[in-house]
């Protein structure tokens, strides 16, 4: 598909989300936000969304003009608003308006590091021991989530379509909701969402779910996070739940939860591995290291995460090249780790523990001549990073629990040479889309994966085309833009219903 396809997807994009807010202000909500503006040597720069949801969504904003309300963290964020914190973005062809919400040091630590991700996170990742529930923690997020509901009432006086992003604002729409009833408030859950025996063990449980209950439309990748969120909700709540049609009575409402898995921008990034760019990024590349001739490789590219699976995968290579001494010198794994969450203990520890295990395994199988693990520490520019996808001949997505994970998907839409071959995760959400065409591994089975890497490694080149020709059908055709799509199809009909429909009873 060319750029003028993808343009042609985003529009349709475009209309969909048009038709649900029609003369009402859509206000996108997340922690993050899709422009920020720092000092570089005196001068103020800004950051431009680098891909991902943030890239696909500024399109659709500035098309219908709505507000973006986000944590303004840049280093000179503040200088470059109004004085309601308002900005107007993109810089050079401003359309749409970028609202602020600044957060003290000790809401950064409270409701940032603390709550969304040493309580949110690791629960919703089946992580329960590291969770770290500080009272502290749960004080700050519940005022972070009230400065984000009153950044979003402050941004209309009508009644807005607003759309929240993630783990970090699950409280703000109830309160959102209280001021404006008449608003539509949808959320797309990004993370996994647990069954009830693992989210019991959240203290916080009751608060997290009337937050959530405020929403009119609920989104989660998959299918198995939607009947875990309504068996949470059946659990916890007197809440009605109506399973056949994944919908929920509570305080007079009605609250629907549907999958919609996150995709890509497929185009864009077929497009991307295609480049001269890349090509010379390559060219370089493996002539650094050594990456020439018959020699094979394995990919992994991730945020240093525990979820990801980072050490379980290193422990499986180290199994690969102690079982097959004859890929030793003939095939070398990279991994690109990008540093996350830095401040926070059980992510310095990771850090620490990865660097260990890189280094056991290149002590123990590398010669004069060949390191088995490569730790990239280059920059990657986009078309760089596609060009390694591209020349991959296999890519290890092995987290032990993980949404959806779009490297997978990127990895899948920049084969347009010799394809490679998707080594996937069981306990990845993107294996319900992407199971069939991949090799699906068990993440803490090291003979599993070890043997997916071999099986990749023989695999002709005749059924490599058969499955990445699978696999790139469904990262096409369910791209960010189909994502994009079919929410706010569903938002609308939802809101159809809602005008022709009597009240909920209330329970
Ligand atoms: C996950 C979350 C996002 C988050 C991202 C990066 O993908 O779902 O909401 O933005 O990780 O993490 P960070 O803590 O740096 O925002």
């Amino acid at each position: 598909m060319s750029s003028d396809t993808t343009g042609a997807i985003a529009e349709a994009a475009v209309e969909t989300v048009a038709t649900l807010c029609e003369d009402r202000e859509l206000v996108v909500v997340s922690n993050r936000e899709p422009y920020s503006h720092h000092r570089e040597d005196g001068e103020v720069v800004v950051d431009r969304p680098a891909g991902g949801l943030t890239a696909a969504l500024d399109p659709v904003m500035q098309a219908v003009e709505g507000t973006w309300v986000a944590w303004g963290d840049g280093d000179a964020d503040r200088e470059t608003v109004g004085p309601d914190g308002v900005v107007a973005v993109p810089p050079e062809d401003p359309s749409y308006d970028l609202r602020r919400v600044w957060l003290t040091d000790e809401q950064v630590d409270g409701y940032y590091r603390g709550y969304s991700n040493q309580v949110l996170w690791p629960l919703c990742h089946l992580d329960t021991a590291k969770m770290t529930p500080e009272p502290s923690y749960w004080r700050a997020y519940r005022e972070t989530n009230d400065d984000f509901a009153d950044a979003v009432l402050g941004a209309t006086d009508s009644d807005p379509v607003v759309w929240f992003q993630d783990y970090h604002l699950a409280l703000a729409p109830r309160r959102v909701r209280d001021a404006r009833p008449d608003a539509f408030l949808a959320h797309f859950w990004h993370i996994p969402w647990p069954s009830w025996d693992v989210f019991h063990a959240c203290p916080q449980y009751e608060q997290l779910l009337d937050g959530l209950l405020a929403n009119d439309l609920i989104g989660f990748h998959t299918d198995e996070y939607c009947r875990n969120f309504l068996d949470c909700v059946d659990a916890a709540t007197d809440a009605r739940v109506d399973r056949a049609n994944r919908s929920i009575a509570h305080r007079g409402r009605r609250t629907f939860v549907r999958s919609f898995p996150l995709g890509i921008d497929a185009a864009r990034q077929a497009e991307l591995s295609e480049t001269e760019a890349g090509d010379d990024f390559w060219a370089s590349f493996s002539e650094k290291h050594g990456l020439v001739g018959d020699h094979r490789f394995a990919l992994g590219v991730e945020r240093l995460d525990y979820t990801k699976g980072i050490e379980q995968r290193l422990d499986a290579l180290e199994l690969f090249w102690a079982e097959h001494p004859e890929w030793r010198e003939e095939f070398t794994y990279l991994q690109k780790s990008i540093e996350s969450r830095g401040d926070i203990g059980d992510y310095q520890r990771l850090q620490s523990r990865v660097g260990d295990a890189i280094d056991r395994v290149n002590d123990r199988f590398g010669t004069d001549d060949w390191t088995p693990v490569v730790a990239v520490t280059e920059h990657l520019p986009e078309a760089g990073l596609a060009a390694l996808y591209r020349e991959a001949d296999l890519a290890l997505v092995t987290p032990v629990r993980d949404g959806m994970n779009l490297v997978a998907k990127e990895f899948v839409a920049a084969q347009t040479a010799d394809p490679g071959v998707l080594v996937l995760s069981e306990l990845a959400g993107a294996s319900e889309q992407l199971g069939e065409g991949s090799i699906l591994v068990h993440p803490h089975d090291p003979e599993s994966v070890a043997d997916a890497i071999e099986e990749a490694l023989g695999m002709s080149e005749r059924a490599r085309r058969v499955r990445i020709a699978d696999l790139q059908r469904v990262v096409h055709a369910e791209d960010v833009y189909a994502w994009l799509e079919s929410t706010f199809e569903t938002a609308a009909a939802i809101e159809r219903g809602r005008r022709s429909a009597p009240a909920e009873p209330t329970r």
